[in-house]
């Protein structure tokens, strides 16, 4: 695939489609493959075919669980990215959290293309659509990644046998509008109403990492 670095993401966010999943279900195995690779060595009890039903039952109308996935101008899928209510399920303590962004996946040969941060723009103006003005999330890889696009560190954790660093990013309800070539895939009229959940008690949005435990 031909590098379009030169041109700087915000063109790359215009010649990729972000979609939702459920509007292309033939690539419901193709991104469950990917999830699968990348991470399923995090989860040992379950399997690629429970992966992937659980993303072919993410919401076909608005509401969460969601996944989008970035499609080229041809058609090829190039990554994805969903947002869910928990993901994080053996630590009940997250569970005042949320929604959770999950899943962010750029296909090695699409890297450092752009896809990723157009992904992470197309998640936020989603939660902006559902009214959702928090999402959290939690990496052991990528947290500079999420830092540049204006994640903040909320506090630094161990999960299923990594040290994660669980991030939160605050969304402008008024994010809404989409640029030229990213599709709206949403009806105002089913959003749901999601109350957000403040932060819990003790839990300060901390520029200074802190433990869970
Ligand atoms: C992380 C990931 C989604 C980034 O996608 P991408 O399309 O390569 O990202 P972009 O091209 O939009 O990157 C934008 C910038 O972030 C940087 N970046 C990419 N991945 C990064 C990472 N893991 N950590 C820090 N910075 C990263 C890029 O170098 C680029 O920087 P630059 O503008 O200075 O050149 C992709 O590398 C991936 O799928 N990795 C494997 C899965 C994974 O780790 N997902 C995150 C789990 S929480």
């Amino acid at each position: 695939m031909t590098p379009i670095r030169p041109d700087g993401h915000g063109s790359m966010e215009a010649r990729v489609r972000i979609e939702r999943l459920s509007e292309h279900p033939q690539l419901v195995e193709v991104v469950g493959r990917w999830h699968w690779d990348e991470w399923g060595h995090e989860d040992p009890d379950g399997s690629l075919a429970e992966w992937t039903s659980r993303l072919r039952e993410h919401a076909p109308d608005a509401a969460i669980p969601l996944t989008l996935v970035a499609l080229s101008s041809n058609g090829t899928p190039l990554g994805s990215v969903s947002i869910v209510d928990q993901d994080m399920p053996e630590r009940p303590e997250s569970r005042a959290l949320g929604p959770w962004v999950g899943g962010t996946y750029v296909v090695p040969e699409a890297r450092n293309r752009g896809v990723g941060v157009a992904l992470m723009r197309a998640v936020e103006r989603t939660a902006a659509a559902l009214r959702v003005d928090r999402l959290y999330l939690h990496t052991s890889t990528a947290k500079v990644f999420y830092e540049r696009l204006g994640w903040e560190v909320l506090m630094e954790d161990f999960y299923r046998g990594e040290r994660v660093t669980i991030m939160v990013r605050e969304i402008p309800l008024s994010v809404s509008s989409w640029r030229v070539g990213v599709r709206i895939w949403y009806h105002q009229s089913s959003l749901p109403n999601r109350p957000v959940l403040p932060l819990p008690r003790g839990v300060a949005k901390a520029s200074e990492p802190r433990s869970l435990s």
